[in-house]
């Protein structure tokens, strides 16, 4: 790689992971598996802190052969860090989940590629946009590939930042497993807690079922979700925006918001319009089971 293109890597790391290197001595205890696992001595690993995530730390990890390994490490024994470990172990084989590298869960750590995608943000709307035909059919493969585990898997957290597009391969890839669970599973006690406590932004993507917690368990929150981001690429707004006025977390509110969608879906083909429609349904007895409607329609189409 030319210094130009490193200097460039680096960059870009600081601007999307906001990296800053450590200390060998200061690394966590991921990085001597990591080690142990590639066949390398310390000194030729390079570690940066990539985020403060809510559930965990996450560490960026470049390995000699210049390859970046995500290595992520819990505070205290961490539920969303076996999770992460046990449903992408289930999901392996599949371009549109990270390749699960170690599984170090049992000692407080996972490592998994560090996909080389960016985040869906503020800032990356337009580059989704002009890309949304590949990025629909990515999530919706990627949904297809979830619930085509025996039982299906329902990631359950699907948001901006979990949606990683590769612009150079067209990969979609979405992140953090911490919060997926077997499809029809039962919660179990004390998670009820934890859903209140979610930020503002989850909520956007989060239907009515999933904030009362009945029917949490099912396929059709991840469609709500991932509808939810294809429909704020093309309005520049959620279709269940919480943060308009007046919002209440109520089965009235998603009625009324649900009518404005509609209006709003006015001005695109009818094909896409039934879609959206049918995918951002707010009672799930009516909602698609999939978004295959929905990707086919936008790939369809000329917008
Ligand atoms: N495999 C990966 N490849 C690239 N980046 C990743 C990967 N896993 C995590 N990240 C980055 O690290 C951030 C935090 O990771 P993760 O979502 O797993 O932790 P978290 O504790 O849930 O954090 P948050 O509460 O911010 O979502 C992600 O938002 C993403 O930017
Ligand atoms: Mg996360």
């Amino acid at each position: 790689m030319t210094s130009f293109a490193k200097n460039l890597l680096n960059l870009c790391k600081r601007v999307y992971f906001k990296t800053v290197t450590y200390r060998l001595e200061t690394l966590p205890a991921g990085v001597q598996s990591i080690c142990t696992e590639f066949g390398l001595s310390p000194r030729t690993v390079k570690c940066s802190l990539c985020s403060f995530g809510g559930q965990h730390i996450v560490y960026i990890v470049r390995i000699q052969s210049a390859e970046f390994l995500c290595l992520k490490v819990a505070r205290k024994e961490s539920i969303h860090l076996e999770r992460e470990a046990k449903y992408l172990s289930l999901l392996q084989g599949s371009p549109h989940f990270p390749r699960l590298v170690i599984d170090g869960s049992k000692k407080g750590f996972v490592v998994e590629e560090q996909v080389s995608g960016i985040p869906y943000s503020s800032h990356t709307k337009s580059l989704f946009r002009k890309n949304l035909k590949k990025v629909a059919q990515g999530l919706a493969q990627a949904l297809t590939d979830l619930t085509s585990r025996h039982p299906a898997i329902v990631h359950r957290d699907i948001k901006m930042k979990h949606l990683l597009f590769d612009f150079i391969n067209g990969r979609v890839v979405l992140i953090d497993f911490g919060s997926a669970e077997f499809e029809g599973s039962r919660l179990p006690n004390g998670r009820r807690s934890f859903y209140r406590k979610l930020g503002r932004r989850t909520h956007v993507f989060q239907p009515f079922e999933q904030l009362t917690e009945q029917h949490s368990q099912d396929r059709r929150i991840d469609v709500f979700a991932a509808a939810s981001l294809l429909y704020s690429m093309i309005f520049d707004e959620f279709p269940y925006d919480n943060s308009v006025k007046g919002f209440e977390q109520s089965w009235e509110y998603y009625q009324s918001r649900e009518r404005r969608i509609e209006s709003r879906l006015s001005i695109l083909p009818p094909k896409v319009a039934r879609a959206f429609i049918n995918a951002l349904k707010a009672d799930p007895n009516e909602r698609s089971r999939d978004l295959w409607e929905l990707a086919n329609a936008i790939r369809e189409t000329d917008f």
